[in-house]
C-alpha cells in the first residue's frame, strides 16, 4: 500500500473522531489505548520542553502487526493525554516494512527520535537500519535517514535503540541476534547521534553466566537507579519454568554495574518484570522531578491476541498504567505513579472476613487489600486470583480453547494494590515487589467477589475516567 505525506494528518483526524472503539465497553477509561487499529510497544517516552511525550507502535489500518509507524501522545500531568500528529510512517526504502521501536532524546533542544527502519525481502530475509528523525515546527517529524547499518556478525534482527546521555557521549543499547542465533544486547557510543562506535555485547545468551537465554533480545532499556544499573529487555526464547516465564515472550530485568570505559555490564540473574498474562516491551524515562517511570505494552505478540473481542470493534491492546521504579537492595520495585491518586473518588474502607466483604463494581476500581490468610478474588467469573500463603495464582480461560490458564507470583504476599480499568487489571504485590498485569473481558456491569474466611483490611475507590 502506498503511503503519502498526507497520511499523518488524515490519521490524526481519524483518531480525533469517535470510532467504534470509544463506545466499546472494554475501552479503557484511564489507560492509553488506540482509538483505532493496533497498538504495541511504547516508544520515545520522554519529558521534553515541559511536556511528556509518549509514542507507540501503531497500525492505524487494522488490528494486525503490519504497517507499523509511530503515533504520538503528549501530556503535562501524566494523566490527561492528547493526540499529536502521527510521527512516523513507513514511507521510505529504509523503513518500508515498518518504523519499528526506539527512543527519543533532547538533542540540544531538538526532540529527536531514534528508531529502527525494518526492511523485509521477498525471500524471507530482512535487514534493519537505526534511523533518526527530528521534530518540525508543525509538531510532526522529518526523517533524517539511517545512521547505523546492520553491524557485522548479526542477522537482520537488530532493533529497538534506546539512547541516553552519559557524560560527553550518547550511548545506545540495541537488541540483536548473532549469527549463531543467540539473543544479545549491544552497547554503542556516539558524539553526535550520527557516527556510532559499536562497543560490543554487554549482555545476552551465553554471556555473564546466563547460559542459553534466547534467540533474540528485543526492546532493551538501561538506566541507573539507587546505585545499581538495570537492563530491562525482552529475551525471546528463554525456557519456560513451571511458574515463571509462561508467556509466549517474557520481559525481564538484570541488575548490576555498567563499566562504561570497558563496556562491560556485571550483572546478576534474570528476574521476570511482570508475572501476568499481558506485559511486554516496557520503556522508561525520567520525570521532571527525577523519578524513573516505566510504561509497558499490555499485550504479548504471537499468542492469542487476535482472539480478543475488541478486534471486532477495530482496535486492540492498551498500555499499562505508568509506574514509578525504585530500587532497594539491588532489586527493582514498581508502583503506580502517585498522580493516579487524583482519579480516586470517595475513599471506602472495610475490615472483616473476606466472605463478608461487599461486592465491588470493577469497571474502574482501585483496591488495596491486606491479609495474612487465604482469599479468592473472583472478577466477574472471568479472572480468578487465588491468594495463598506462599503464592498468588491468577487464572483465566484461554480465548482459543476455553481451558483455564494460570500465572503465578511466588512468595508471601501481604498486601495487594489492584487497579482495574474496563478490560485490564494490574496487581501490585507488597508495595511493588511484584506485579501481574492482564487483560480480561467481562461484560459490564461486572463485579468482584471475595471468598475465604481470612480477615482482610480493604481501602477502595472508584476511579474517574481521564481519557
Ligand atoms: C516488540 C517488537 C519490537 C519491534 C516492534 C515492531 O514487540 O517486536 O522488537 O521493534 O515490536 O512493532
Amino acid at each position: 500500500m502506498a503511503l503519502t505525506n498526507l497520511l499523518p494528518a488524515l490519521l490524526q483526524a481519524v483518531m480525533k473522531g469517535q470510532p467504534k472503539a470509544l463506545k466499546d465497553s472494554h475501552y479503557p477509561g484511564w489507560h492509553l489505548a488506540p482509538t483505532t487499529g493496533l497498538l504495541n510497544d511504547p516508544n520515545g517516552f520522554i519529558h521534553f520542553a515541559g511536556r511528556y511525550h509518549l509514542f507507540y507502535q501503531w497500525n492505524g489500518l487494522g488490528c494486525q502487526h503490519q504497517h507499523k509507524g509511530w503515533a504520538h501522545w503528549s501530556s503535562d500531568d501524566l494523566l490527561h493525554w492528547q493526540h499529536e500528529p502521527v510521527a512516523l510512517l513507513p514511507d521510505q526504502e529504509y523503513d518500508r516494512s515498518g518504523c519499528y521501536s526506539g527512543s527519543a532524546v533532547d538533542n540540544g533542544g531538538v526532540l529527536t527520535l531514534c528508531y529502527t527502519g525494518n526492511v523485509k525481502f521477498d525471500d524471507g530475509t530482512r535487514t534493519a537500519w537505526q534511523c533518526l528523525a527530528v521534530q518540525n515546527s508543525e509538531g510532526g517529524f522529518d526523517k533524517l535517514g539511517p545512521a547505523i547499518p546492520l553491524p557485522h556478525g548479526y542477522t537482520g534482527h537488530v532493533r529497538d535503540p534506546k539512547v541516553w546521555r552519559h557524560g560527553e557521549y550518547w550511548y545506545m543499547v540495541l537488541g540483536a541476534q548473532d549469527l549463531q542465533l543467540q539473543g544479545k544486547v549491544l552497547l554503542l557510543r556516539s558524539e553526535n547521534l550520527w557516527n556510532w562506535q559499536n562497543l560490543g555485547e554487554i549482555a545476552g545468551s551465553g554471556l555473564g553466566g546466563l547460559g542459553a537465554a534466547g534467540y533474540m533480545w528485543e526492546c532493551p532499556d538501561m538506566f541507573t537507579l539507587g546505585g545499581s544499573t538495570f537492563l530491562i529487555c525482552c529475551p525471546q526464547g528463554i525456557a519456560r519454568e513451571e511458574k515463571r516465564y509462561l508467556n509466549t515472550y517474557p520481559s525481564a530485568w538484570l541488575g548490576g554495574q555498567l563499566d562504561y570505559t570497558k563496556a562491560q555490564f556485571h550483572h546478576g540473574e534474570f528476574h521476570e518484570l511482570d508475572a501476568g498474562f499481558e506485559f511486554y516491551a516496557p520503556q522508561t524515562t525520567l520525570t521532571a522531578d527525577g523519578r524513573r517511570l516505566l510504561v509497558g505494552w499490555m499485550g504479548v505478540p504471537d499468542g492469542e491476541e487476535m482472539r480478543q473481542p475488541t478486534v471486532a470493534n477495530g482496535w486492540i491492546h492498551q498500555m499499562t498504567c505508568l509506574r514509578e521504579l525504585t530500587s532497594r537492595d539491588g532489586k527493582l520495585y514498581q508502583q503506580p505513579i502517585v498522580e493516579l491518586q487524583a482519579l480516586r473518588g470517595e475513599t471506602r474502607t472495610w475490615q472483616g472476613a473476606a466472605d463478608a466483604m461487599p461486592v465491588l463494581d470493577v469497571q474502574r476500581l482501585e483496591l488495596i487489600l491486606e491479609s495474612a490468610g487465604e482469599v479468592t478474588l473472583n472478577f466477574a467469573d472471568t479472572l480468578i486470583l487465588q491468594w495463598q500463603n506462599d503464592e498468588l495464582r491468577l487464572a483465566r480461560r484461554s480465548l482459543e480453547t476455553g481451558e483455564w490458564l494460570y500465572r503465578y507470583w511466588c512468595g508471601q504476599a501481604r498486601k495487594l494494590q489492584i487497579l482495574c480499568d474496563h478490560s485490564s487489571i494490574e496487581i501490585f504485590i507488597n508495595d511493588g515487589e511484584g506485579v501481574m498485569s492482564s487483560r480480561y473481558f467481562p461484560s459490564h456491569p461486572a463485579q468482584l467477589t471475595l471468598t475465604g474466611r481470612a480477615e482482610v483490611r480493604a481501602h477502595y475507590w472508584s476511579l474517574r475516567s481521564c481519557m
